[in-house]
């Protein structure tokens, strides 16, 4: 069975360990840190795909490997798809998870209308050419934060047909049904067949 090597051009360990888990081993995926790149990644656009676009083209043009990049964003209906491309940084430069999910909650104090989606877009460079795959999960903001797995916003999220968030469903869960689990079956439905 032929190894296929590709690299993951993220710099956040939870997003590699997700993607890591859901691959058959015909497939090497490498971190950034393994092919010598210890930078910041260029992050500069205001769309999610513009964002996963200048990622992966960032690694591609200077470390010439196949590659993708994954941007994610948070869309909430009661605040017109806010925050949207600007999740990461919601409550300020620093991209602190807990303040971002206290001023979201702040946000949604009043709101009954709590539907929210998880949107990921990858970008991937494959052979010299670009792709892109997408995958969304919809539910709802919670009324407070639960559990304690996951990363960034996975303890306000409750995915729908479930009452618990992501944080205290887990991995098990999580990996099965997320934005980024359909994402990851579309590239490698593309890259295995
Ligand atoms: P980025 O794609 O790394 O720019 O992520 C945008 C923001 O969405 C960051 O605050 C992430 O923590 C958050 N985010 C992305 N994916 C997830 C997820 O699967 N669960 C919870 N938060 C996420």
């Amino acid at each position: 069975m032929e190894t296929k090597t590709l690299c993951f051009a993220t710099n956040n360990a939870h997003k590699l360990e997700e993607v890591k888990s859901m691959l058959p081993p015909e497939i090497k995926l490498v971190s950034l840190k393994e092919i010598g790149c210890f930078e910041e990644l260029p992050e500069n656009q205001r769309t999610i795909e513009g964002n996963a676009i200048e990622k992966a083209r960032y690694v591609f043009e200077k470390y010439g490997i196949d590659c993708f990049a994954d941007d994610s964003g948070l869309e909430v209906d009661f605040l017109d798809g806010a925050p949207g491309v600007d999740t990461a940084h919601y409550a300020g430069k620093e991209r602190d998870a807990n303040k971002n999910m206290d001023l979201l909650l702040a946000n949604l104090n009043s709101a009954s209308n709590r539907k929210a989606r998880f949107k990921t877009v990858f970008s991937l460079f494959w052979q010299g050419e670009m792709y892109e795959f997408s995958g969304v999960v919809s539910g709802e903001i919670a009324l407070e934060k639960a559990g304690e797995n996951g990363f960034g916003y996975d303890p306000i999220f409750v995915p729908d047909g479930f009452t618990k968030t992501f944080a205290e469903l887990g991995p098990e869960v999580k990996n099965q049904m997320s934005h980024r689990a359909k994402a990851t079956r579309q590239l490698l439905d593309f890259i295995l067949f």
